[in-house]
């Protein structure tokens, strides 16, 4: 991670979204990891995954470099999850202790990935409940888009709050407008660019601070979503939460980190019994897949 995070930050933001995106799909099982084959639709050709996700070949080299050592031991659920803890120091953010012993899955369930992951023109009730259903609470889910302090999203995850109510909610100060101007200018109105990015936190990019929970409070998040935990008509309680991580860095890095914790631990009671070490994470060991899942 070391190596990777040096060499791009970017790569950070990429293992953190990737352990999220998960473990909300039946649990922590590296189940994302599973790339399609003619029996299994994988979870990376869910909408909201394709063209998306990133740092596969990161979990690749590193799990090669474990095989070598030390065979049939650690599976890549485990080297996800302790990855983007190694992630989020990295780029500055807190230590926590990782607990082992997940099991990879033997499916994966592009169903779900279509059902349980939030997007970025998420309602803020929608949104918690998809948090509620993996167990996780308000104050998890403000902790834990705590995480959006770094990495990128794409034109076309933000084209319609630049042009919707980013102007409405933001503060107008000189920095505030051209920075929205270099947005407008990175997503057309009219289309096209559909990939070209921008970062979630322009303030400090790479670096894992609070940050993000300010640019809230000023009214520019980049996503709707983002927006809409200070700003939404039904924020009072998530309000409260983000003015809180913006005035005490310290509370939102020991939240972040319970959080992360308890997103970690979300299992698979399927993998769980059933689950196995992969020998190489894009795929389930040889004669042991089940029919894929949903
Ligand atoms: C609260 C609900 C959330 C929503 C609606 C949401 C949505 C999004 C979207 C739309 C993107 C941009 C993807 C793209 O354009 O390709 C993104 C990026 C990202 N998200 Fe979230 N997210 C949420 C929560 C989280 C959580 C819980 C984490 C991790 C703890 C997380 C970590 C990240 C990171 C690190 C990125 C940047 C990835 C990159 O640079 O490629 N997000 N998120």
């Amino acid at each position: 991670m070391e190596c990777a995070v040096l060499s791009d930050p970017r790569n950070a933001a990429l293992i953190i979204r990737l352990h999220f995106h998960d473990c909300f799909v039946q649990g922590c099982d590296g189940s994302v990891l599973l790339d399609n084959t003619v029996t299994l639709r994988g979870e990376k050709q869910a909408p909201p995954n394709i063209h998306s996700l990133g740092g596969f070949r990161i979990i690749d080299r590193i799990k090669n470099k474990i095989e070598s050592e030390c065979p049939g031991v650690v599976s890549c659920a485990d080297i996800l999850t302790i990855a983007a803890r190694d992630a989020t120091i990295l780029v500055g953010g807190p230590y926590w202790h990782v607990p082992l012993g997940r099991k990879d899955s033997r499916t994966a369930s592009y169903e779900f990935a279509l059902t349980n992951l939030p997007t970025a023109d998420e309602s803020l009730p929608s949104m918690i409940s998809k948090f509620l259903l993996q167990g996780l609470s308000v104050t998890d889910m403000v902790a834990l888009a705590g995480a959006h302090t770094i990495g990128m999203a794409r034109c076309q995850n933000f084209r319609s709050r630049i042009y919707g109510n980013y102007e409405l909610t933001s503060s107008k100060t000189i920095p505030s407008e051209a920075h929205l101007k270099d947005l407008q200018s990175t997503c057309p109105a009219m289309g096209g660019g559909e990939s070209n990015v921008a970062s979630m936190d322009y303030v400090t990019p790479n670096l894992f601070d609070n940050s993000y929970y300010h640019l809230l409070i000023h009214g520019e998040g980049l996503l709707n979503s983002d927006q809409e935990m200070y700003s939404g008509l039904t924020a009072a309680q998530t309000k409260e939460i983000v003015k809180k991580y913006a005035a005490d860095p310290l509370a939102f890095f020991l939240q972040f980190s319970e959080s992360f914790v308890k997103m970690g631990n979300i299992t698979n009671p399927e993998s769980f019994v059933n689950g196995e070490v992969r020998r190489n994470c894009r795929f389930v060991n040889a004669g042991t897949q089940k029919d894929s899942a949903a």
